[in-house]
């Protein structure tokens, strides 16, 4: 049987209450013999610094380097809005993407057929959505040098930040992208803002070039980003795989969220580029939504995103994409049967708590077997 070294990094605010969920799903793997994941759990964010000083420690940035792939909750909340900038919680997350080289940050958007009426707009709008945004997750703004605050005196300061992007950043997202839309419907839309931006004349010109050299077949069309958000909620359908920096990434995603019903649903994968030898690539799954301070603690939280990001892990580093399906099939299930946390509930809809949700996907899943 294979074996995996697997990180869970819980986090902060409902990160532990959904890892907690997913490693329950994990460690049935590992008992039904399917694969060995050999799981060590470890801090990160808000409960790193206050037990280190640090949002992440160098000891679980070895562990993490170590790992065949890292599960993370979600870090942040009120509790450390004082702390000093590079400290606070969501700089550990930071550093894990940029020390791993997590450079391709791949955010699934699907309307489960149950839930087509659980989102904000209309059932004929969201149903049968299967939509991708491809985030550039290591470059841009995040991370581009000088980023400060100058005090100018007279009471002004001045806060700067940078957005940079160098031509292979953007050729190894797109490849990724198109590479991707080839396993699907073939489609890719870029989204930047060349019209302002430098960095979106560059993206849009070396987007374009990668698709004439290497993938003509695709279907390539470029569109502004306040543009593509818009459409997300016009016509969302007509997309296939997005393409976009960073920080359009983590807007357009958010809205992505909202077409498939809640936060709660939406999972992701950050990825690396492979290994020269072994084409083993990092990796980190996580959620797309955050700590949720408002619910935390209450049982009320959707692990479905998190859940989903772990079959995320058993599709792209654990080579199990028949059972990424069938986990995802049991997640379809529980909503089928009605079952529904608070984010997502409709009327004569079942309420049930995180671990329930938990619960009742597993055992799906094992019903299925
Ligand atoms: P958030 O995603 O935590 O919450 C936004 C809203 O969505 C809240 O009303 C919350 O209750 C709801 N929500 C989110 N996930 C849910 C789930 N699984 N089930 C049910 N409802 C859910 O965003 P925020 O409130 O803007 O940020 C809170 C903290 O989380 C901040 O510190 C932020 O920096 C951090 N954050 C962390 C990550 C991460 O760790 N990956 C991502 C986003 C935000
Ligand atoms: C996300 C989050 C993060 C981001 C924060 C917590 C650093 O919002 O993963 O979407 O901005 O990338
Ligand atoms: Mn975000």
């Amino acid at each position: 049987m294979t074996s995996f070294k697997l990180l869970l990094l819980p986090g902060d605010g409902i990160g532990p209450e959904v890892t907690a969920e997913a490693r329950r799903i994990v460690d049935w793997f590992t008992a039904q013999g399917i694969a060995r994941f050999e799981t060590e759990e470890d801090l990160v964010g808000g409960s790193a610094y206050d037990a280190h000083g640090e949002a992440v420690s160098d000891a679980t940035m070895d562990t993490a380097q170590a790992a065949d792939a890292v599960l993370f909750g979600a870090v942040g909340g009120p509790k450390w809005d004082g702390v000093a900038y590079d400290k606070r919680p969501e700089a550990g997350l930071l550093r894990l993407r940029k020390d791993l080289g997590l450079f391709a940050n791949l955010r699934p958007a699907i309307c489960y057929p149950a839930l087509a009426d659980a989102s904000s707009l209309k059932r004929d709008v969201v149903e049968g959505l299967d939509i991708l945004i491809v985030r550039e997750l290591t470059g841009g703004v995040y991370f581009g040098e000088p980023k400060e605050i100058t005090d100018l005196g007279n009471n002004q300061k001045r806060a700067v930040d940078t957005q940079v992007y160098d031509t292979y950043e953007i050729e190894r997202i797109a490849r990724v992208a198109f590479e991707l839309a080839r396993t699907r419907r073939n489609a890719v839309a870029s989204a930047e803002k060349r019209n302002v931006m430098k960095t979106g004349v560059l993206w849009h010109e070396v987007v374009t070039r990668i698709h004439d050299e290497a993938y003509p077949d695709v279907a390539l069309e470029h569109v502004l980003a306040d543009n593509c958000a818009m459409q997300l909620v016009r016509r969302p359908k007509q997309f296939d795989v997005i393409v976009t920096d960073n920080l359009f990434g983590d807007v357009l995603s958010d809205i992505a969220a909202m077409l498939t019903g809640s936060l709660g649903m939406l999972p992701s994968a950050s990825l690396g580029a492979p290994d020269e030898k072994t084409g083993r690539r990092k990796a980190l799954y996580e959620p797309v939504h955050g700590s949720a301070p408002d619910i935390a603690g209450q049982g009320k939280a959707n692990p479905i995103a998190m859940i989903a990001s772990f079959a995320m892990a058993l599709r792209y580093s654990f080579g199990l994409g028949e059972w990424a399906d069938r986990l995802e099939g049991a997640i379809a299930t529980a909503l089928d049967q009605g079952l529904r946390t608070g984010d997502i509930m409709q009327d004569g809809m079942r309420e049930i708590s995180t671990s329930d949700m938990g619960a009742a996907i597993l055992k799906n899943l094992q019903d299925a077997d």
